[in-house]
């Protein structure tokens, strides 16, 4: 579907809404878009497809009776606090990869703040080069597009910014979990992981032109529906809540707190949330071992630094700060 089709099928939507429970005329949405009944049909079935429950009485019009967990801007935008995250939004059901799709949509000249998210990914990237498993309509595939104005070395801090909004937009809306960050970009429940982050930047030596931020959550998706290769190591909301959880709510929930967050990481980094860092750093105090362009290390997690690097106490005892890479833990304690 083009977004085009859909931004005319969600005006109808936002007139249905406005009926508050009341069924809204035929005539009255004829009008109100300036096309004809069997338009407004077609665009009727066109919502019915994407989940919407409409019902149609002669003589009475049309009654919304059910919204779908739909990550559309209508759906998220009562729910939204931002001043400039999340107010440009393109919904796409089915796309390769939104990052991908924000990166062309970068030299169209996209504005600060744009969102991108997809119900459906056939090639969602994750880090290292691997794939981001993204089947339909369960989980949160979203991008975004930042221009922070900032030397280009503090942007290794930026993944972890986002993983705070996710860790807390989670205990916000589910206060028993405990949500905690795998450095440097994973978020994990239960020793399994719930959110991935990638963060993507096109910079010269002293100037970032743009950060294009994606992150994939595993909200809805059942237990028997992860591929058997990553079943053991990751896990989703409605699997630890043991209960289906709103994907609009929690992604209205990480893009307000963000947009909080970021304002004061511009000015400041990562200083004002380090104990939060430090208290929800799922490798502190762990046996860990770090790959790093091809070797090995091991040592034990001593927290992060306020530039966002790993600290590893290594086995004669002395520190050593990690900017990237990738981490296990090889024994809990
Ligand atoms: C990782 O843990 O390896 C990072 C995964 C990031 C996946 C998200 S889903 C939305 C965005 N689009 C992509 O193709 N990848 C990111």
């Amino acid at each position: 579907m083009k977004s085009q089709d859909l931004d005319a099928d969600l005006e109808i939507l936002q007139i249905l809404r406005n009926g508050a429970g009341t069924y809204v005329s035929g005539e009255q949405l004829c009008n109100q878009l300036s096309v004809s009944r069997m338009a407004i049909w077609k665009r009727i079935n066109k919502l019915r497809s994407l989940g919407y429950e409409i019902d149609a009485r002669t003589n009475q019009g049309y009654l919304l009776k059910k919204s779908p967990d739909l990550l559309i801007y209508p759906e998220i935008a009562p729910l939204l606090k931002t001043d400039w995250l999340g107010r440009h939004w393109q919904f796409v059901p089915k796309i390769d990869s939104t990052s991908l799709c924000l990166e062309k949509m970068v030299s169209g000249g996209a504005p600060e703040g744009v969102v991108v998210v997809a119900d459906q990914q056939t090639a969602g990237r994750g880090r290292m080069g691997r794939t981001w498993f993204s089947p339909p309509r369960c989980n949160i595939y979203c991008s975004f597009l930042l221009r922070p104005k900032i030397d280009p070395p503090q942007v290794t801090s930026l993944p972890l910014l986002i993983g705070l909004a996710v860790t807390r937009s989670i205990r916000n809306i589910l206060p028993d979990l405990e949500p905690k960050i795998k450095w440097p970009n994973d978020i994990q429940i239960d020793g399994r992981k719930i959110c991935g982050i990638l963060c993507d930047m096109q910079a010269e030596m002293d100037q970032i032109h743009h950060v294009i931020i994606g992150f994939g959550m595993n909200v809805n998706i059942e237990p028997t529906d992860l591929l058997p290769e990553i079943a053991q190591r990751a896990t989703s909301l409605r699997i630890v809540a043991g209960k289906k959880i709103s994907r609009v709510a929690i992604l209205a929930s990480i893009l307000n707190t963000f947009e909080e967050l970021y304002k004061k990481w511009l000015m400041q980094g990562l200083n004002p949330f380090m104990s939060e860092f430090q208290q929800h750093d799922v490798l502190r105090g762990r046996q860990v071992e770090l790959e790093q362009f091809g070797r090995k290390v091991s040592g034990v997690g001593n927290g992060i630094g306020p530039d966002g690097a790993l600290v590893l106490q290594m086995p004669d005892g002395s520190l050593t700060n990690v900017i990237s890479g990738d981490v296990h833990i090889t024994r809990m304690g």
